[in-house]
């Protein structure tokens, strides 16, 4: 049964009904007093949609858990990374690192702009950032180092990387953007999921946090001239963490080259370090 083989009257029947129920003042018993009486074919067309919308309902918000579950693989890789790198070099290359879910009504705009409707299929199909982690390293070689060490591993495949931080955007803007996709195991499925990796510095990450509030402003005087002063900071970042970078390559290449004995002795004082 399809909705043009119910009458127009009906239709219209339905039509207000629906709307003045939605009305703010509308009384919920009311609501129900004054629906029409259906014939059987409009009640199975109005039934059979409404089981087509909670059927997407359930299956979005199931596609969410699951990307929710991608994000906690991505970032359990990224945690064991870090706790290698500790035990080997005793020093953390990730300070720290936040995972998001892209917002319902960010995922609709984005959709309608790229002139796809809102399905959970869709979702799947033509976006790459609804699940998102964002890892935050001490230097720039730790970036590259930890996302090559990443994106190496042999269930991870890589469908997109921006290089932001060989390549900045106009404004300034640093970072390396990776998209991947990671097998999730459920119950009784494999599912490879789709999530964005950033990957930049403290110092870009300061950056970013600022610039991004001057996007949701609408109206600030001296709009231009801040932009401009925000490259002049992006740049002045950039000098600061190469320079920063450079010193501690130094310091590393002074020291001594450690004996057998040194590198047992090492290892020892840091038997107990805690792994986490
Ligand atoms: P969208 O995914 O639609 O944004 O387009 P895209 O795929 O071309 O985006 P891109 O990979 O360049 O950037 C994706 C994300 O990186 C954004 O959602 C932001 O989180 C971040 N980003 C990119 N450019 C900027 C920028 O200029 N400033 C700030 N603060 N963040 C940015
Ligand atoms: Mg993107």
């Amino acid at each position: 049964m399809e909705i043009n083989e119910i009458s127009d009257a009906e239709l219209n029947n339905i039509d207000q009904w629906v709307q003045t129920s939605m009305h703010n003042d509308a009384v919920h018993g009311d609501i129900l007093m004054r629906m029409p009486r259906l014939s059987d074919a409009a009640a199975n067309v109005i039934y059979d949609r409404t089981k087509q919308v909670a059927g997407a309902l359930v299956d979005y918000r199931e596609l969410m858990m699951m990307y929710t579950c991608a994000m906690k693989e991505i970032q359990t890789k990224f945690e064991v990374l870090n706790s290698e790198f500790n035990v080997r070099y005793s020093r953390n290359p990730i300070n720290s690192m936040s995972t998001r879910l892209k917002r319902t009504v960010s995922i609709v705009e984005k959709l309608a702009r790229k002139g796809q409707a809102f399905t959970p299929e869709n979702v799947e199909r033509y976006l790459g950032d609804v699940a998102g982690v964002r890892v935050i390293c001490s230097y720039v070689d730790d970036i590259y180092k930890i996302a090559d060490s990443f994106v190496q591993q042999d269930d991870i495949t890589l469908i997109e990387r921006k290089d932001y931080i060989a390549n900045p955007k106009e404004n300034g803007y640093r970072s390396l953007h990776l998209i991947v996709k990671v097998p999730v195991f459920f119950a009784d499925q494999k599912c490879e999921m789709k999530v964005e990796v950033q990957l930049r510095t403290i110092a870009m990450d300061f950056w970013a946090s600022l610039e991004h509030q001057l996007k949701y402003k609408q109206e600030i005087p001296r709009q231009d001239e801040i932009v401009t002063e925000l490259k002049a900071c992006a740049d002045a970042i950039t000098a600061a963490e190469n320079h920063m970078l450079s010193i501690r390559q130094e310091i590393e290449a002074f020291e001594d080259t450690p004996t057998e004995d040194d590198i047992l002795l090492e290892k020892l004082s840091r038997f107990d370090i805690r792994i986490d």
